[in-house]
């Protein structure tokens, strides 16, 4: 089982939509896709409306998720760690014990053809930003996905 942990700051906008995105790309039984913040702000919440109601545009469910805290054992847990934005990153490598757990840190918009490093936080946007954020967040997850069947 490989397993792919997302990582915003409040685990309630775009960390659970790249979780119920990939997760949708991926076999369930080969592939573990979890989120998480590296905030406590919303933490046992559900997403945010607007993230619910933009993924069930695009026919995914991802009302039954709930946030929780980025924590150290996630460094042992997930093999791969993608991460929304610069600050997310240095929040979580800043935590790293050692080059194994800072080699599973990526920016999830860093991959080739990609003209963005970040997804921008869309939580005190408009609803135009949701939409933009699934197109950024899907278009990279095909990627990844990718790439991640091609590594079975
Ligand atoms: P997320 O968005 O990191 O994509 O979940 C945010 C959610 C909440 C806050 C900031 C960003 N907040 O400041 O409460």
């Amino acid at each position: 089982m490989i397993k792919v942990l997302m990582v915003c700051l409040g685990n309630i906008c775009r960390s659970p939509l790249a979780e119920g995105i990939l997760s949708s790309k991926l076999p369930k039984d080969k592939f573990f896709v979890d989120s998480a913040g590296t905030s406590s702000f919303h933490s046992g919440n559900n997403p945010d409306p607007r993230v619910i109601e933009i993924s069930e545009k695009y026919n995914l469910d991802i009302s039954n998720q709930k946030s929780r805290v980025f924590n150290l054992y996630d460094f042992e847990l997930f093999d791969l760690i993608f991460v929304m934005d610069k600050v997310n990153y240095f929040d979580v490598i800043k935590l790293a014990k050692n080059k194994n757990h800072q080699k599973k840190v990526k920016l999830i918009m860093d991959y080739p053809g990609s003209n963005l490093i970040e997804v921008p936080d869309p939580y005190y946007g408009g609803n135009k930003g949701f939409e933009n954020i699934f197109t950024l967040i899907n278009n990279a997850c095909n990627y990844h996905s990718k790439q991640l069947i091609n590594s079975l």
